[in-house]
Order: C-alpha cells, then structure tokens, then sequence
C-alpha cells in the first residue's frame, strides 16, 4: 500500500536526524536526490571559504602556516572515525585516480614486485580500472579484469597482487561483504583497494573490523566536500612501511623545504601526498566534517534504508505497470541509492524531473539514479518526489523534445 501523506509527516516527527536539515544551504523548491554525484552545501561551507578568502587577502603566503599546509593529515585525521580508522591512517588529497595509481604502486613496490596482475572489476565506475591499466601499461605489470557477476576466487591466484573493488557499485548501489572479500584477498597473499565513493557517509564503514589494509573515497558525494573536493586514502599502520609510492612529489618528501636533490618518503601517510594543494577547497570540506563529528551513523544507516524503502513503496506499482526495471538490491545489500532501468526513456524521464526540481541523474543505459542522503533528506522529501516521478510518468511528460535534448554531464 503506498504511504500516506501523514504518516510520512509522522515519521519527519520522530526523525532522530531531522535537525541536519537545517544546516543545509539547498535551494527553495529543490528535491535533491543527487548526493550521490555532489553532495549539497552545508551552511557552515560558505562562511569557510569566505574566511579561507579573506585569510589569502590578508595574510598572504604566512597561510601556509595557519593550517593550510597540514590540512591533508588533519582532515584525515576528521574523517578516520567516519571510516573505522585510526589517527594517522587517513590522508585527504588528490582524487579516486590518482590515489588508487599511489596505492597499487605503493602495494607491488612492497610486495617486491613479486606478483605480476592488477585486477580490477567489470562493473565498477571506469577510472579504477582505467588507472589500474595505466599503471600495468608503465610498470610492466599485466591487467586483469573480474567480469560483472564472475566469481572471484576463479580471478585470483598467486600471481595476483593486488585488487581493486567497490564496496557499493556506483550503478545498482549494491553492497559487498568488506571482511569477507577482504580476508578472501589477504588467504592468495594479495592486497585490496576498497574504493568507498558510495560509501562514506552513506553508512557505516569498519575498515580495521573488516580487515581492511587499503582504501580510498572521495568527499563530494555524501560527505557533502564540494564541486571538486580533494579525495582520501587509508593505509592501515601496519602496512606503513618504508616503500614509496610513485606519484613521488616534493609535498610527500621526508623534508619538503630540505629541497633535497634526492626523493626520500615521508614517514607514515604523509608520503602519500604528491604536490601543492588547493587551501581553498579544503576549507568547505573540513567545515562539513566538524558537521561529519555530530551524526551517529547507526541512525543514518537506518534513515538511509527507511528512505529508499519509502520511495520503492511509493512507486512500486507504478513500475510493474510501465516496465521500468527496479534493480535496486534488497536492504541488506544495499547503499543508500535506488536505481531504476527504462532503456527508451530513462534519460528523457530524469530531464523531465529535474524541471520539476527533482533532482536525480542518468548513467547509461537507461539506469536513473536516485540518491539518498539522511542529513538534508525528509521523509516528506522523499514522497513528494516520488509523487512527481509517477505524474512524470503516468502523464508522460517525458515525451516533450525538450527532454530528449543531451547535455555534457548527465
Ligand atoms: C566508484 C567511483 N570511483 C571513482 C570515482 C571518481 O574518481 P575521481 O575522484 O578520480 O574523479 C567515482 C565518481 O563518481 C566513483 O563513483
């Protein structure tokens, strides 16, 4: 039976995380069912980057040390408890791409160089594959691929050294068991990647209780970082070793201002740094992880499910009577997304949407995504935008030219 109206209110009512909202800069109007591609602005965000502004006008270069420089170890060091991770572990810097190249490196240049593959997974978001080439093409390593639905264990062998998953898959949202994968890795004597794009702050992450060695993640989708916030890279202490990782940059240096003819890596997580970084794209970041510290992630995992349970109730029947394919895994492997496939119309009826300030997106083929994020989403929220998505439909609206129309970023 599709929810009412009121009992949609009554849950906002009740909403242990209701307050988040608040904190949250979303235009009127908008239904924001993105975070999963850019997280919304939180309001602490704007008066960062102001003051991170006005700190370049007046102070100039002294910036650099006003907590500009240590920024990457010290977001870290904010975002270790969101992931499982101690102090020390985490550095915020670069992107997915590049931190996934430093890792792979940094795993075979520990391992001595004794295993030859890299595999990588068919259905994962391109880049880390694409990396994972890359680096395989420079280094002389050979590039394996793990087909969509393949089975594992008949992809790694002794001659793997490392591998490079997602805990949630950016198109279905489906989520893997991290410690049982992770362990299955560690059994072969190989190493794991976790990339965590659709993961952190959207549920709990365990990295030491899953036996995580290895992960990275960005901070523009559900933490809420920014159009182009700097990512971030987990190494657990113990495989802190002495190695380098190759993107050997003067920031990761054991004595950058030495200006040392010779590379030599920093102790500890700091050598994962390349060069110099953005100060004024790590201020909106670090305002929204200080916001990060308040949440208990126990109630977000739960609103999160709640949340895309609603919208599968609201339109379930809808669905089964227009075709469109709900691909969406069932909760306990699930993100925090829904994911529905119409392969005629699928981009045609999130344009259609979006101009009704419902907010989702499209990846090809046919897959709309829609995104949940606990902090700034209601439950009224939720079931206003499934309202207009069955009007979209049933009045077909998505018919209209102007929805055919492509842009460059779907
Ligand atoms: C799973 C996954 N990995 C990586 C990326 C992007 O990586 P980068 O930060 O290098 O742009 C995305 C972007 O959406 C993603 O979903």
């Amino acid at each position: 039976m599709t929810p009412t109206l009121d009992s949609v209110r009554e849950l906002d009512r009740r909403d242990p995380l209701a307050d988040f909202k608040a904190r949250f800069a979303l235009p009127e109007g908008v239904l924001y069912l993105d975070g999963n591609s850019l997280g919304a602005q939180p309001v602490a965000a704007r008066a960062a980057l102001d003051a991170t502004r006005d700190q370049w006008r007046d102070e100039l270069i002294k910036g650099w040390n006003q907590g500009w420089f240590d920024a990457p170890e010290r977001l870290g060091d904010l975002l270790a408890p969101l992931l499982g991770a101690s102090t020390g572990e985490v550095i915020v810097s670069d992107n997915i791409t590049l931190n996934i190249f430093k890792l792979l490196g940094y795993i075979t240049e520990s391992q001595g160089r004794a295993r030859p593959v890299i595999l990588s997974e068919g259905g994962n978001f391109p880049t880390d594959g694409y990396i994972a080439q890359g680096l395989c093409r420079f280094a002389g390593l050979e590039h394996r691929v793990l087909p969509e639905g393949a089975d594992l264990a008949d992809y790694l062998d002794e001659r793997v050294a490392a591998v490079v998953l997602s805990q949630v898959n950016y198109r279905t949202g489906r989520l893997r068991d991290m410690a049982a994968i992770t362990a299955q890795v560690h059994e072969q004597g190989a190493e794991i990647v976790w990339d965590l794009a659709h993961s952190a702050g959207a549920l709990p992450v365990d990295l030491h209780g899953c036996g995580a060695s290895y992960a990275v993640g960005c901070t523009y989708k559900y933490l809420n970082g920014g159009p182009g916030a700097p990512a971030f890279l987990y190494v657990r202490r113990d495989r802190l070793g002495t190695s380098w990782q190759p993107l050997a940059g003067w920031h990761g240096h054991a004595a950058p201002f030495a200006f040392d003819g010779d590379y030599a890596p920093a102790p500890g997580i700091t050598r994962f740094r390349t060069g110099t970084h953005s100060a004024l794209i790590y201020a909106p970041l670090e305002a929204s992880l200080r916001l990060w510290q308040e949440v208990d992630m126990s109630a977000l995992r739960e609103k999160s499910l709640a949340l895309t349970e609603l919208f599968h109730d609201c339109l379930a029947e809808l669905l089964a009577a227009e075709g469109i394919a709900d691909i969406t895994p069932p909760r306990a492997e699930r993100g925090s997304q829904v994911a529905f496939v119409h392969p005629e119309h699928g981009y045609a009826i999130v344009q259609a949407l979006i101009a009704r300030g419902v907010v989702g997106d499209y990846r090809e083929p046919g897959l709309m995504r829609f995104g949940f994020a606990p902090l700034y989403l209601s439950y009224e929220d939720v079931w206003q935008a499934a309202r207009h998505f069955r009007e979209v439909v049933e009045r077909r609206e998505y018919l209209e030219v102007r929805f055919q129309v492509r842009s460059e970023v779907t």
